[in-house]
């Protein structure tokens, strides 16, 4: 009996001992991650032109939990100094950010590019490089110019050519500094939240048809832009150009087959109908679920499928088209093919998919509805996606938690998080998934779309209500901080 106590204390301390050995490679990416939108301000200024939100939140304050708007923000657009010296407080690597489309094109289109717009993003992406931070660059993170909204957005055919146009101008105004690109951010809150619900500007609701349309013109466009940066930059400039979809964990609820095939199919609506055309050999929308819009089209009397397909040439075109998959991820849901829902609030997200989403109550709540800290789901979804795909680069470009606003720089909820993020992340490596990078979300607090400033993701606080939107670090700034310099979680 004695001997057993003893062994398996060993057995504890050997493994603390090799845990405590666990290091981040020094060339790992360690970042934050924001969004134009959420942080810039500035919504008028010069010439920039008005985006989906603009119009959203001026129109239908109502939608916003606080009837808040991004006119102001974290007024970035004056601020960018300060945001950078918050990046070298933390000592980042790395710093994901996105432009704003009608900033740089007021239009939309290409024939007219704003240059104090050009200016800006010049002035921001020089003091980065200045204090060797690696500028990581989406070009679309949700923020349409609304005069293409106007002309039909991503339902029109047009949109892959709108888009290729205006990531050509990115890239040659600032891919002599930007080595990252990321094309989208998150094509299923585009799509299903956009354009099939009403959860996300233009909150256009088209159930039925909306989510494909936009899935397959975003994809096209992002293939686009892949070529172009491909055949006409990379060349010269040398970087890389990949997306970034959200892929929370969706696992089975029991061990039935039913769950099994229900998980299957509610990956391949949130996450499969983007990454399966991009990363899969076969290319294309996702087998199982393209048989079953089929189907109920069919049944529904849809002379076709509401799912449109890729023809040969598309198929070719978008298969490979990316140097890295971009993984945002906060949490883990449960599917269940019996239970349309068991303790989740919302329903079934796709009117094609019948299947109940659950998270566990012991897993700790944040303040989002649809977040909770769920044990190694970093872990189960980028092993899901490693061999799927058969092991593509992969960054994580978001992971983050939220609080409410009155808790101020106590986040201990976010330290907890972090850590058990982090250390699912050194899972990945040990396991041998490619993983170069990790962005927390977010540098500083910012306007969380729907849900107004109610939602709090910063490891900075910013103070709203102060002329200067004064940024204050929380206590996870400095554990984070801790975190990159060590190059180990250990306290
Ligand atoms: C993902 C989105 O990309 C980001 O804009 C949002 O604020 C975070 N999730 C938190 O909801």
């Amino acid at each position: 009996m004695k001997t057993t106590i003893l062994l398996s204390l060993f057995a504890t301390f050997c493994s603390a001992l090799v845990q405590r050995d666990r290091r981040f490679p020094d060339d790992f990416l360690f970042g934050t991650a924001t969004s134009a939108y959420q942080i810039e301000g500035g919504w008028n200024v010069d010439d920039k032109g008005e985006n989906i939100w603009d119009r959203m939140m001026h129109t239908n304050p109502d939608a916003i939990t606080d009837r808040s708007n991004g006119d102001v923000a974290a007024d970035t657009y004056n601020n960018y100094k300060r945001d950078v010296e918050m990046m070298r407080e933390l000592g980042l690597d790395a710093y994901r950010f996105s432009l704003s489309w009608s900033r740089i094109l007021p239009n939309g289109l290409a024939n007219k590019v704003s240059d104090a717009g050009v200016a800006f993003y010049n002035n921001y992406i020089n003091e980065m490089v200045k204090y060797n931070i690696t500028p990581m660059a989406t070009l679309y993170h949700w923020d349409l110019p609304q005069k293409l909204q106007d002309l039909g957005g991503f339902a029109s055919p047009l949109f892959p050519e709108w888009f290729e146009n205006y990531a050509k101008v990115a890239f040659a105004q600032f891919g002599d500094r930007v080595k990252h690109w990321i094309t989208f951010n998150e094509p299923r809150e585009i799509c299903y939240e956009g354009y099939g619900h009403f959860t996300k500007a233009p909150i256009l609701n088209v159930t039925d048809v909306g989510t494909y349309y936009c899935a397959k013109h975003l994809v096209m466009a992002h293939a686009k832009a892949y070529h172009a940066y491909n055949d006409i930059f990379k060349p010269t400039q040398g970087g890389v150009c990949g997306i970034t979809i959200s892929v929370n964990w969706l696992g089975p609820l029991t061990d039935s087959e039913e769950d099994f095939f229900a998980a299957e199919i509610r990956r391949q609506a949130e996450w499969g109908l983007y990454a399966e055309p991009i990363f899969s050999e076969k290319g294309g929308f996702p087998q199982e679920l393209s048989k079953i819009v089929a189907r109920k089209s069919a049944e529904q009397g849809y002379p076709t499928s509401r799912m449109p397909a890729f023809t040969e040439e598309e198929r070719k075109y978008v298969r490979g088209a990316s140097d890295f998959f971009g993984v945002n991820h906060y949490t883990a849901f449960l599917i269940s093919a019996n239970e349309y829902k068991v303790n989740w609030p919302v329903p079934s997200v796709f009117a094609d998919v019948d299947a109940g989403l659950t998270m566990l109550p012991e897993w700790e709540k944040a303040v989002s509805v649809w977040l909770r800290r769920a044990p190694h789901s970093i872990y189960k979804a980028l092993m899901h996606l490693h061999k799927k795909y058969n092991g593509p680069i992969f960054y994580i470009t978001e992971n983050g938690w939220s609080q409410i606003p009155e808790d101020g720089c106590e986040d201990d909820a976010r330290i907890r998080y972090y850590r058990a993020a982090l250390n699912s992340v050194l899972d990945c490596l040990d396991a041998g998934v490619d993983l170069r990078g990790y962005m927390a979300w977010s540098l500083m607090d910012n306007l969380e779309w729907m849900e107004g400033y109610t939602e709090r993701f910063g490891l900075y606080e910013v103070d709203f209500a102060s002329p200067k939107k004064t940024r204050t670090p929380r206590k996870s700034a400095f554990v984070y901080k801790h975190i990159i310099s060590t190059r180990t979680i250990d306290p």
